[in-house]
């Protein structure tokens, strides 16, 4: 069997091709456009460059938006006051505050800061918790995590009944997904269970997984013969496992990128999985996107 191929690079292209419609029509019925503030504390070349694809994508949409990059040796206070002035800018509907934090700065207080309604990243605890009531409480979705359900959804694959085995259990990731897909409504009512370090017998569990959603941060940790054939794998593993030379310009050297599932052999067995790199990682700025259009959308009460 080889697996149908769950493209988040696709995906993406079809949900920012709706995103940039309602910009459009919210523009000229209302005369506002959705506004994202991100802001950057130090050097670090990971974050550089998801801040920097972040807000190539929001400039794409028609987004107002700021990037507002501090240097290493900002005090909290000082970062604390930042996050206040754009809370109260009426022209900013979500704030990011790219993580990590440099160790001086308790990235706790910081996220705790923001105004849970600009919060799109859903990770203040306001938002962990509407996360887990569920339905129509629900602001701000985590962005991988509602990722992975559209991709689910979007995919066909029937989450109703069927059993979702989580392989981790970050605040990020983990948890919320899990929390996610138990929930009533669509791309959810799964029977979930969620596997992690302390696990007794992990096998056993992905063994029984109609949708298994690995996110360990290991690479190849989940071996062929614990699929189920026919699975729906969901991979949210991003290992940098090496470096190669670029293939737009070969001087330039690359990150190898692999899962924590062995794509290669899983992909004949599972009857639906995503790629690593081009599965779930274009799906998380996606999020992020949708949620900064929602936020502008709740306060203009279209939502
Ligand atoms: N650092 C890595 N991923 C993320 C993310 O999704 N949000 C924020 N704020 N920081 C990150």
């Amino acid at each position: 069997m080889t697996a149908q191929l769950i493209k988040g690079s696709e995906i993406r292209e079809e949900i920012l091709g709706e995103i940039g419609k309602e910009v459009e029509q919210i523009k000229e019925k209302h005369g506002q456009v959705p506004g994202l503030a991100t802001i950057l504390v130090g050097e670090d070349p990971a974050s550089q460059s998801y801040v920097s694809l972040k807000m190539k994508t929001a400039h794409q949409l028609g987004y107002k938006e700021i990037q507002d990059t501090r240097s290493e040796d900002i005090s909290e206070q000082e970062l604390l006051d930042l996050v206040e002035q754009y809370n109260k800018d009426d022209s900013i509907h979500g704030i990011l505050v790219q993580l990590p934090l440099p160790d001086h700065i308790n990235d706790k207080r910081v996220l705790n800061a923001i105004d849970p309604d600009k919060d799109v990243d859903g990770f203040h605890p306001v938002n962990v918790g509407r996360l887990m009531i569920g339905g129509d409480e629900v602001k701000f979705p985590p962005c991988t995590p509602a990722g992975i359900q559209e991709m689910i959804i979007r995919a066909g694959v029937e989450t109703s009944g069927a059993e979702t085995v989580v392989v981790g259990r970050s605040n990020i990731v983990g948890k919320p997904i899990a929390n996610m897909m138990v929930q009533k409504g669509r791309g959810g009512n799964s029977t979930v269970t969620v596997v992690h370090t302390r696990t007794k017998d992990m096998e056993f569990h992905c063994k029984r997984a109609d949708i298994l959603i690995v996110a360990a941060g290991v690479p190849g940790l989940v071996k062929p013969e614990w699929i189920k054939e026919g699975a729906c794998v969901i991979d949210v593993g991003v290992n940098r496992v090496g470096e190669k030379p670029s293939k737009k310009d070969p001087n330039k050297m690359v990150p190898i990128l692999r899962g924590d599932v062995d794509f290669d052999a899983a992909k004949e067995i599972a009857g639906a999985i995503t790629p690593v790199p081009g599965g779930v990682g274009p799906m998380t700025i996606t999020m992020l996107m949708r949620n900064t259009l929602n936020s502008l959308k709740y306060k203009l009460g279209l939502m």
